[in-house]
Formats: structure tokens, C-alpha cells, sequence
């Protein structure tokens, strides 16, 4: 079986990570959580005072792109990988609403997303690799051997953010949840760099009515058949 990219695209909050940790787990390949790192640039930009009503302070940001170092650590106990920021895991304080509310803009940003994208190709290099994002299909990867474009419906994505920040005991509103994410698809497909496009070669998988358990299988079907050629 050859070692292949498996580049994992779609909207926000429509399960492209616990599919694509599942998958990687499943058939031991990397995973790359790449929106955890657009979302811990973010973090850094909101510490340091660098982000005010969605206007991201960009000269002050540029110098400082060097010192913002994102690794991932393999949480032993639950066996999932965790994103770190200067070497202190973030893991937690990158999903408050506080960052998913400001991250569009932080992620809009050209030079932001070339350090990310440079970053994301070095990670690519030895293959054997499952990333997830927005634009992994079509600029990190375009060359990946199975790309998945993965879509549901906003109510149904809001409800499942909704579900999980219930269970962390997190406040949280169905409402202002929606809002966020219908925003967040708005930003994601209309920004000037790398919108949010389905690659023409990735399969569209529309996961509004299935289950974890048919997602998964639908996707090690997808590998193997791939993997196997
Ligand atoms: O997948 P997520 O919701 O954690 O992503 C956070 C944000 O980062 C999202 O608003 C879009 C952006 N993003 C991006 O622009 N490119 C990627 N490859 C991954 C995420």
C-alpha cells in the first residue's frame, strides 16, 4: 500500500477533525489540524493586544510572525493530538467563542497564510498524512492523491458545536452559535485569499444525515481504494 496525502476540506463545524483524527488513527498516519493553527495565530494576536472589533493591528503582526511557533503534542490519555503555541498547550483556550468569533479575520490575512500554508507543506513532505482546513485540496495539496470536500447544512453544524461546548459545560448559545457559524462560512468563502473552494477533483461528502460510524466507513473505503492502486 503506497503512502499517500489525504487532504480533508469544508465548511466549519461539520466534523472534518473527528473524521479526520478517526481516519489518521485508524490507518497511522499523521493528523494535521490545520484550522488549530490559524486559531492559535489568533490567540497570540488576541494576548497580545493585536486584535481589536475584528481589525487586526497587521505591521505590529508581520515582525512578530517569527516568534509564533505551533506544534502539536500527543495527549497520552486520550490519544488525540494537541496544539501548542511557543511550547504551552493551547489546546483549550483556542476554542472559546472569543477565538472562533475573530479567527476569519486573523485567517484572511496573506502573509498569515503563507507562513501557516509553508508551515503545513513542510509537515506534508514524508507523506503518510491526514490534514484538514479550508484550502488544503487547493493550495497546500493540490497535488494530494484523495482530497474530500465535506458540507451540512449551518443548523445542523450549529447544533453539533452546541452539543460539545454543553458537554465541556461551556456557556453557550444556539443562537449566537448559528450566527457564528453562517458568518464564518461567509468569511471563509468570500476572502480575497484562498476562499473556501471545492477542489474539482475532491469527492463532496454532504454528512448532514449520517452517522460517525457511516462517515468513517464511507472515508477508509475512500483510502483504501486509493491507497490500494
Ligand atoms: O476548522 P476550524 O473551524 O478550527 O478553523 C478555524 C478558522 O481557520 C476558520 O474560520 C477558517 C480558518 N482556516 C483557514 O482559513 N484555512 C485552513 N486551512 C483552516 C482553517
Amino acid at each position: 500500500m503506497k503512502k499517500i496525502i489525504i487532504a480533508i476540506d469544508g465548511f466549519s463545524s461539520c466534523g472534518k477533525s473527528t473524521m479526520a483524527k478517526d481516519l489518521a488513527r485508524e490507518i497511522g498516519y499523521i493528523y494535521i489540524d490545520s484550522g488549530a493553527m490559524y486559531r492559535a495565530v489568533t490567540l497570540y494576536c488576541l494576548q497580545n493586544n493585536l486584535i481589536k472589533d475584528g481589525v487586526v493591528n497587521e505591521p505590529e503582526l508581520l515582525p512578530r510572525m517569527e516568534q509564533i511557533q505551533i506544534s502539536f503534542v500527543l495527549n497520552p490519555g486520550t490519544g488525540k493530538p494537541e496544539t501548542c503555541l511557543n511550547g504551552q498547550n493551547v489546546e483549550t483556550e483556542i476554542r472559546t467563542l472569543e477565538v472562533s468569533q475573530n479567527v476569519s479575520y486573523v485567517s484572511a490575512i496573506a502573509f498569515v497564510r503563507k507562513a501557516m500554508v509553508a508551515q503545513q507543506q513542510q509537515m506534508g513532505m514524508q507523506k503518510g498524512i491526514v490534514m484538514d482546513g479550508r484550502d488544503i485540496g487547493t493550495t497546500v495539496f493540490p497535488t494530494a492523491e484523495l482530497k474530500i470536500f465535506v458540507t451540512a447544512s449551518p443548523e445542523i453544524r450549529a447544533q453539533r458545536r452546541f452539543d460539545e461546548m454543553i458537554q465541556k459545560n461551556e456557556v453557550a448559545s444556539f443562537d449566537e452559535i448559528l450566527e457564528n457559524v453562517k458568518h464564518r462560512d461567509y468569511l471563509d468563502q468570500n476572502r480575497e485569499e484562498s476562499p473556501l473552494r471545492q477542489a474539482k477533483d475532491a469527492l463532496l461528502l454532504d454528512n448532514s444525515h449520517m452517522t460517525i460510524a457511516e462517515q468513517k466507513q464511507w472515508l477508509l473505503a475512500q483510502f483504501q481504494r486509493v491507497a490500494e492502486n
